[in-house]
């Protein structure tokens, strides 16, 4: 019942037995922009310049980034360069590859000079058995490299659910996993 709820203003004091305009709904604290914590300074640098360029300067810490582009145009390249270098800057990165062999992802570490040998890598597509095997990891950074099927309505479908579960495992982490309207994306 909202009439009997102690409003919260925005310094964090209750007035007791205030409305809020719109019956019902909860009053909410509004910082000035000035006091919310920018995450520029937060952004983390790959050093690979074109993927830190279009992702505005880095990777924003609790961010999910997809990646996509046509059959070989260099994604999984691109992203076991990119694991490589999260690794390199001290951050424990696992690489889940759903379309290649344990084999040929290490033939491309290989290929890329061992930039990449450090990074821990698991081979599965079953979304709960990475979700669980990265929990019970002390991770600061994973890459998907998902199969090689053309997107249709129906894998759009299925990845809306999987950025939902993720954001699920995120948030059940304390990790801010972005807002809830990230998943549109794909509607
Ligand atoms: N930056 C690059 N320059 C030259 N060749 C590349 C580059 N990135 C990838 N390749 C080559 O292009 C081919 C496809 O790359 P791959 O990463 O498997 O693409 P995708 O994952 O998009 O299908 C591979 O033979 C790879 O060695
Ligand atoms: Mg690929």
């Amino acid at each position: 019942m909202a009439t009997s709820r102690a409003s919260a203003t925005a310094s964090g004091r209750r007035v007791a037995g205030q409305k809020s305009m719109a019956e019902g709904g909860s009053v909410a604290p509004t910082p000035r922009l000035r006091d919310i914590k920018s995450s520029e300074g937060r952004r983390l640098k790959t050093g690979i310049k074109e993927f830190d360029f279009v992702l505005g300067g880095g990777i924003v810490p609790g961010s999910m980034v997809l990646v996509g582009g046509e059959p070989g145009i260099g994604k999984s390249t691109l992203l076991l360069q990119v694991a490589g270098r999260l690794q390199e800057l001290g951050r424990s990165t696992l690489y889940v590859s759903g379309e290649e062999s344990a084999l040929q992802v290490k033939l491309r570490a290989e290929r890329l000079h061992g930039s990449a040998e450090d990074v821990s890598l698991l081979n599965e597509t079953l979304l709960e058995t990475i979700l669980a095997t990265a929990g019970s990891q002390q991770l600061d950074a994973i890459v998907v490299d998902d199969n090689r099927r053309p997107l249709t309505d129906a894998g759009l479908g299925v990845i809306r659910q999987h950025v939902r579960a993720v954001q699920a495992a995120m948030d059940a982490r304390g990790i801010a996993a972005g807002s809830a309207t990230a998943a549109r994306l794909f509607s």
